[in-house]
């Protein structure tokens, strides 16, 4: 992609939350590892992908390099990408502390990663919403020619269900909900996320999926604005 272009959309200015900000950064890397069982997590994933040692990962807008540096476990290599340095800074400060050789940590995101290298999966999770749909057809599309044959996506997102018509009380019920269990601070960002990030529709993302040649293996939605998607590439969907 050509990013000279004047219409090229720049994944690179923050939108939302400034994950630019190094305390915001620290703020989110203990919040994290506090409201989250990362490993477990990664297993779970790891079963849906049915990783092998021989496998080759990419992880898209990697926050603070968790995921990535579990997986470097259990894989060949693993590339982290993510477009805020402050992010990528950290998580190669672990990787070096933590002596990991084979994950590779770059400043770099869904639209202007330039790497050439063919993976057997793409994982990437709350991040395809500081997108716009029309650029999220773009990087989905980028995704799916990054795979091999066989190759698969896990992508885990906020998105919202297209059935809603009180949408007031719905993002009250998610905001006031995401307050008891985490706090003022992340119902704060709960705002943010709604008011000025691009998490879209259940029925978009899905046809977006469809349309950029993906089969749909499980979808899932789940706590009212949560989903995650396993979607495999095939060669006859080109
Ligand atoms: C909510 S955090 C999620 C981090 C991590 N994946 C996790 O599950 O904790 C969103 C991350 O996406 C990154 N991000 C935003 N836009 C991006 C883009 N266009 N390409 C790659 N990463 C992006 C942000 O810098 C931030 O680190």
């Amino acid at each position: 992609m050509n990013q000279n272009q004047k219409w090229q959309y720049d994944e690179f200015k923050q939108v939302g939350v400034d994950y630019a900000d190094i305390e915001e950064v620290q703020a989110y890397d203990l919040r994290m590892r506090r409201m989250r069982n990362i490993k477990q997590e990664c297993e779970h994933i790891r079963g849906l992908l049915k990783t092998t040692p021989s496998d080759s990962i990419l992880e898209i807008g990697t926050g603070t390099g968790e995921l990535a540096l579990d997986f470097s476990d259990y894989c060949r290599r693993v590339i982290a990408i993510d477009v805020s340095p402050t992010m990528i800074k950290l998580a190669q400060e672990k990787a070096t502390s933590q002596n990991k050789s084979n994950v590779e940590f770059q400043n770099a995101g869904f639209l202007t990663y330039e790497g050439t290298e063919s993976f057997d999966a793409i994982i990437t999770q709350l991040s395809l919403h500081h997108l716009p749909d029309y650029w999220k057809m773009v990087a989905l599309r980028k995704i799916y020619n990054m795979l091999k044959d066989g190759g698969k996506l896990y992508l885990r997102d906020v998105v919202f269900p297209s059935q809603i018509k009180d949408y007031d009380g719905y993002f009250q019920g998610i905001i006031s909900g995401i307050r008891k269990v985490a706090g003022e601070k992340v119902a704060e960002e709960t705002v943010i996320h709604i008011r000025d990030e691009f998490s879209t529709l259940d029925w978009i993302l899905e046809g977006l999926l469809k349309s950029v040649g993906f089969n749909i293996e499980q979808a899932n939605y789940y706590d009212g604005f949560m989903a995650n998607y396993l979607c495999l590439k095939t060669e006859r969907n080109k």
